[in-house]
C-alpha cells in the first residue's frame, strides 16, 4: 500500500468538523466540510447583525471582506491590490471576460473538460463576434498541451482553462499553457476552483493573467463567495462594462456623474458581498494557512493514491491522470448506476458525488485511509 503517511494531521483536525462524528466525508470538491470555526465566524456574523445593525458594516463587515481578499492573496502568492471578491465564479468571469477586446482578435480557446461555465461565457458572446475554439480530450481524462499549441494563434484573444479538471482531477501545465498563450500575443485566464485549497498555487510564478476561485470546496468557506486575481500590471488598462459600485474610487461618495474606476482589481467586483460567507470563508482560509498547502497537497496526494490503490485492488474501474504528479484529489470510480451508488453508500455514511458514468471521492487532508476503505468497499459491493 502507497500511504505511509502519519495520521497526525488528520487526528489534529478531525475534531474540528463534526460531520466525521457520523460520515466519511469524501466530498470536498464540491463542498468542503463545515468546521467548528465557520460555524462559530457564521454566529459572530449574526451577533454583530444583531448587535449593531447596518453600523456592522463600517465597524467591522468592510474589514471582513479585506481580510479575505489579504488571505486570498497570500494564498496564491500575489498582492492584495491584485485581488477581489465575486458573488461566483461565474460573476467573476462575467466581469473580467467584459473587459477583454475582442476586436481585433476574436477567438477564444477552452478544453471540453472545463466547467460549463466558463464556455458558456464565450458562447453567450456568439453573436457577438466571439469564436470559440473547444479543444476535445482523447483520452476523456486531460488535453494535450499539443492540442493547445495548435489552437493559439495570432487571433487568440484569451485561453481560458482549469488548473485541475473537475472531472478528472487531472493537474494541467498551466505554466506551459501560460507561455504558449503569451508568445502568440493571448491572455490566459485559470478557472483555479480545484486547485486552490489542495494544491500549492502561486499566480505569479504560474505568470497567469487572471485566476478564479471560491470558498466553497478545498477552501472549507461555504457558498456564495469566489475569489479573483488579475495580474497587476494589467489591471489599469482593463474596462470592464459589467461593473458596480464596488468597483469604482470613493464608493460612499454615492457620485454617478461618471465612472472612476478602482486602480485595482476591485474595479471587477460586482456588488455587496455575502456577508455570512465572508465569515465562514476568513476561518476556512485561516485553517488552510494554518495547516499549510505543502503539507496538504502532501497529505491529499497520499490519501488520493491509497483510494486509486484499493480502488484497483478491489476490481473497480478508475479513469484518471497518468502519474502521482499529474492527479489530485478528486478520483472518478466508472459506474453503471452513479447515482443509485452514491445514495447507498450515504445510508452506509460516506458521503460523494456522481458525474455522468462515474462516482466521484475526493479526500481532503482531514480523511483517512479508514475513510476510504469504507467508500471502496463499498463500491464493490
Ligand atoms: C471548476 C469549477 N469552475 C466553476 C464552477 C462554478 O462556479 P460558480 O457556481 O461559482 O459560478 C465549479 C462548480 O462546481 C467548478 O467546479
Amino acid at each position: 500500500m502507497p500511504n505511509s503517511e502519519s495520521y497526525e494531521l488528520a487526528e489534529r483536525y478531525r475534531s474540528e468538523f463534526p460531520i466525521f462524528r457520523w460520515a466519511s466525508y469524501l466530498n470536498s470538491c464540491s463542498l468542503g466540510a463545515l468546521s467548528r470555526r465557520s460555524r462559530a465566524a457564521l454566529i459572530e456574523c449574526a451577533d454583530l447583525w444583531d448587535r449593531w445593525g447596518a453600523s456592522a458594516w463600517y465597524e467591522h463587515w468592510l474589514g471582513a471582506c479585506d481580510d479575505v481578499r489579504a488571505g486570498f492573496a497570500r494564498l496564491i502568492g500575489s498582492d492584495v491590490s491584485e485581488t477581489g471578491l465575486a458573488p461566483s465564479i461565474s460573476a467573476a468571469l462575467s466581469s473580467i471576460v467584459s473587459a477583454v477586446d475582442f476586436g481585433v482578435r476574436p477567438k477564444v480557446v477552452t478544453t471540453e473538460l472545463d466547467f460549463p461555465t466558463v464556455v458558456y461565457q464565450f458562447l453567450a458572446r456568439g453573436e457577438r463576434g466571439v469564436e470559440t475554439t473547444v479543444l476535445s480530450s482523447p483520452d476523456g481524462v486531460s488535453v494535450p498541451l499539443e492540442s493547445f499549441a495548435e489552437a493559439i494563434d495570432e487571433r487568440t484573444a484569451l485561453v481560458a482553462t482549469s488548473h485541475v479538471y473537475f472531472t478528472t482531477g487531472a493537474i494541467q501545465d498551466v505554466s506551459a499553457i501560460t507561455r504558449l498563450s503569451h508568445e502568440r500575443g493571448a491572455l490566459c485566464l485559470i478557472d483555479a476552483y480545484q486547485s486552490t485549497g489542495q494544491l500549492p498555487v502561486d499566480a505569479r510564478e504560474l505568470g497567469v493573467d487572471f485566476l478564479l476561485s471560491g470558498a466553497l470546496k478545498w477552501l472549507l468557506g461555504g457558498a456564495g463567495l469566489a475569489y479573483l486575481y488579475v495580474r497587476g500590471p494589467l489591471i489599469e488598462g482593463l474596462r470592464p462594462t459589467a461593473v458596480s459600485w464596488f468597483g469604482v474610487e470613493d464608493q460612499f461618495a454615492f457620485d454617478s456623474a461618471g465612472l472612476r474606476l478602482r486602480p485595482d482589481a476591485r474595479r471587477f467586483e460586482l456588488g455587496t458581498p455575502a456577508i455570512p460567507t465572508v465569515y465562514t470563508a476568513r476561518a476556512g482560509l485561516q485553517i488552510i494557512e494554518e495547516v499549510g498547502m505543502e503539507a496538504i497537497r502532501r497529505r491529499v496526494s497520499s490519501l488520493s493514491e491509497d483510494l486509486l490503490w484499493r480502488a484497483r485492488a478491489a476490481g473497480l474501474r478508475v479513469r484518471c491522470a497518468p502519474t502521482p504528479e499529474t492527479r489530485s484529489g478528486i478520483l472518478m470510480v466508472q459506474h453503471d448506476d452513479p447515482a443509485g451508488a452514491v445514495e447507498r453508500l450515504a445510508e452506509a455514511g460516506v458521503i460523494c458525488d456522481h458525474r455522468p458514468g462515474a462516482v466521484r471521492l475526493s479526500p481532503h487532508f482531514y480523511n483517512t485511509t479508514e475513510d476510504n476503505e469504507r467508500a471502496v468497499a463499498l463500491l464493490a459491493l
